[in-house]
Formats: structure tokens, sequence, C-alpha cells
């Protein structure tokens, strides 16, 4: 996607510095920074501290940590050290596991000398592949939004939690890839823009958006339920950092609220998804785990203030302090998840339906 009238996906292999370029996201929507990641540790601080994140992100990120890794040392042991530092970094997205899965799968088999070379081309691969599929969520989504309008004829009010955009996937995102679609197309969109406490991805997702010239509202995490009792969204589409081969949906903490506003009130709430996302070994999503990150993300508020960034509290000093990253929204509470290969019904006949060849090998 275009920032300032100039493309960019939202990491790239840079020959030049021989090094993987990021967009850090730390600063966003403030400052557009670019910076390199040349050591393990940068990417394991990349990864943890959040200056890429967003699940399909993540994914691709850890597959050039592992081209980097392979390029210092090819040995097996090096190739075990990298997947298993890389996976520790964040627990819940399930795009880490697989990718990492897939440069083992790939990178083992091959002698030490055409290693660095092999997971390169697999990081640069799994990158495409990333764009590609969403390019097709988006295609597959975009049906919903349309119908919807030419149903109402009025403009398609879309509501969306956390930044599954762009920038959370290495381009055009997988939520927004249909609002995306659907804008380009000439169906008039509007997006409510969940603020999403307490990383506040949704002004990641506000400036995508605003770039793109898409109409929203940026509104607080409570707003939703109000404004879907009072008939103000059509439909609730977000990403997902894990959904089981049940179809239950891991996603941003905050998600399993707006699922319940949204059934409450019959809007439609879809999830979209690539395939990497899906946890073919997990049926149940009790059982994933819900990554806690630290206070201070919760007792404290950044933003930009007269003289740059400013960090103040907001709650007393002494409370105890919990920041569950994510919840789970049960399948039933789903209308459908919008995948690479269609919509599909949050279920497991669903899923393996599009899916039998990855449904298979899981069993
Ligand atoms: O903690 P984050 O910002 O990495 O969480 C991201 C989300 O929850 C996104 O909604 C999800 O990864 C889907 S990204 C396409």
């Amino acid at each position: 996607m275009k920032v300032d009238g100039t493309q960019y996906r939202s990491l790239w292999w840079d020959d030049d510095a021989d090094s993987l370029a990021i967009i850090d996201q730390r600063w966003l929507p403030h400052a557009f920074r670019i910076e390199h990641v040349r050591t393990m540790k940068g990417f394991v601080d990349a990864i943890t501290e959040m200056r890429v994140r967003g699940a399909p992100l993540i994914g691709a990120t850890s597959a050039y940590g592992v081209a980097l890794a392979m390029r210092i040392d090819p040995s097996d042991a090096s190739l075990a050290q990298a997947g298993a530092t890389l996976l520790e970094t964040r627990p819940t997205a399930v795009n880490l596991r697989w990718a990492l899965e897939r440069c083992r799968a790939t990178l083992a088999p091959l002698p030490e000398g055409a290693r660095f070379e092999a997971a390169l081309e697999l990081a640069h691969r799994i990158a495409d592949e990333d764009v590609a599929m969403n390019r097709a969520i988006g295609a597959h989504g975009l049906p919903l939004i349309r119908e919807i309008h030419e149903r109402t004829g009025a403009p398609v009010n879309i509501l969306t939690h956390c930044n599954a955009g762009w920038i959370a996937t290495v381009d055009l995102g997988t939520a927004t890839s249909p609002i995306y679609q659907a804008h380009d197309a000439g169906i008039p969109v509007h997006v409510w823009v969940d603020e999403t406490r307490p990383r506040n991805q949704g002004a990641l997702t506000a400036w995508e958006l605003a770039a793109h010239g898409v109409p929203h509202t940026y509104v607080v995490d409570n707003a939703g339920g109000l404004l879907m009792q009072r008939g103000r969204v059509d439909m609730v589409i977000t990403g997902t950092d894990r959904t089981t081969r049940g179809g239950d949906v891991c996603n941003k903490v905050g998600t399993y609220l707006k699922a319940l506003a949204a059934y409450d009130s019959g809007v439609p709430f879809y999830v979209a998804l690539p395939s990497p996302t899906i946890d073919w070994t997990l049926t149940d999503g009790s059982e994933i785990v819900i990554e806690e990150r630290e206070a201070r993300e919760v007792s404290h508020v950044t933003g930009r203030g007269a003289d740059g960034a400013t960090e103040v509290a907001v709650s007393p000093p002494g409370s105890a302090v919990g920041n569950w990253a994510f919840d789970v929204t049960p399948a039933r509470l789903v209308s459908g998840l919008v995948t690479e290969r269609g919509v599909c019904a949050a279920s497991e006949t669903g899923l393996s339906g599009l899916f039998p060849e990855l449904a298979g090998r899981a069993a």
C-alpha cells in the first residue's frame, strides 16, 4: 500500500544493507520510521516489542530471522536454536509456529552450504504468498459488502477491531482487504475503528484507511455495543491470530465482546484469515495460550505530546493491573470465515471443506 505516494510492503529484504527493512510500528501513526534488523537479538526485539506485529507479519519476519541465522551459522544446531528462540517471542499467533516449521522442514534436509540462499528464498516466498492470500481474501469478502450495499442502497458501515490491515501482514491486510477492494470498486463504505486499548492498534487502522481515502471514525472500544444496537453497523470484520480447526477465533482482546454484541443485535460477524492462521492441531479455543503483556501498557498511555512521544500514568500506583492481549470468540458467534479459498462456516466441516489437504495432514 502507499505511504505519501510511495508503494511499500511492511517488510522487505534490503540487498544493499544485507538486512531486513521493517516499519517500526511503535511510532505509527505519528512517525513513519524504517529500521534495519541485522542480528538475532534485533529479530527477537522487533517481534517482542511489537515493532512488527500482526499474525502474518510476525510469521514472515521470523522466516527472515531464520535466514539471518543461516547466514551466520548454517549448522543443524543453529537452525534448531533459531527456531526455538524465535518461537518464544510471542505465544498466541500460530503463524509464527507455521513459518518456523516450514523453514525447518525446508532447510533441514539441505547441505549447510545451501541453507542461507534457500532460507532467504523461502522467506521471500512466504512474504509473496501472504500478499496473494490477502488479495484473494479481499476478492472473497468483497461480495459480502456489495450485497449489503445493493440491499440497503446506503454506504456500508463496517466495524473492525485491532489492526488486521496491511501493516499487520506483508501487504493489503486480512480484514481490510475486502474493505479496500470494495472502496476501490466504488462501493461506499464507512469503517468504525475500535481504538483497541492498550496498544491502540486502531490508530494504525485509522492511519491506513486515511492514507487510502476510506471514510472512517475512530471510536473507543466500548462504543461498539451502542453502535450495533442503534443499527449503525452493517457488519463486523476482524482478523485473527489463531483460529482452531473447529472455528474458534482467537484475536485481539475485546473481539469476543464485539461478537457478543453483534450476535445480540443480529449484525453479521466475519473473520478474515489466511490458511496459515488455522491451527489444525486444536479444536477448542480454550487451549490457546493467551499472551500476557507487561502491566505498564495498561497502567500508562503513550501518545504524541507537544514535544514528541509522551507517556502518562492512568491507573493509581499500587493497583494490580492485568494485560491479557487476546481473547477467544466461540465459533457459534462467527457468521463466516473469509479465507483465500472462499467463505466458509466457522466449523471443522467448513474449514476442512476448503482445505482438505491441510485438514488431512493434521489428522
Ligand atoms: O498484538 P498484535 O497487534 O500483534 O495483534 C494483532 C491482532 O490481533 C490482529 O487482529 C491479528 O493478528 C490479525 S492480523 C492480520
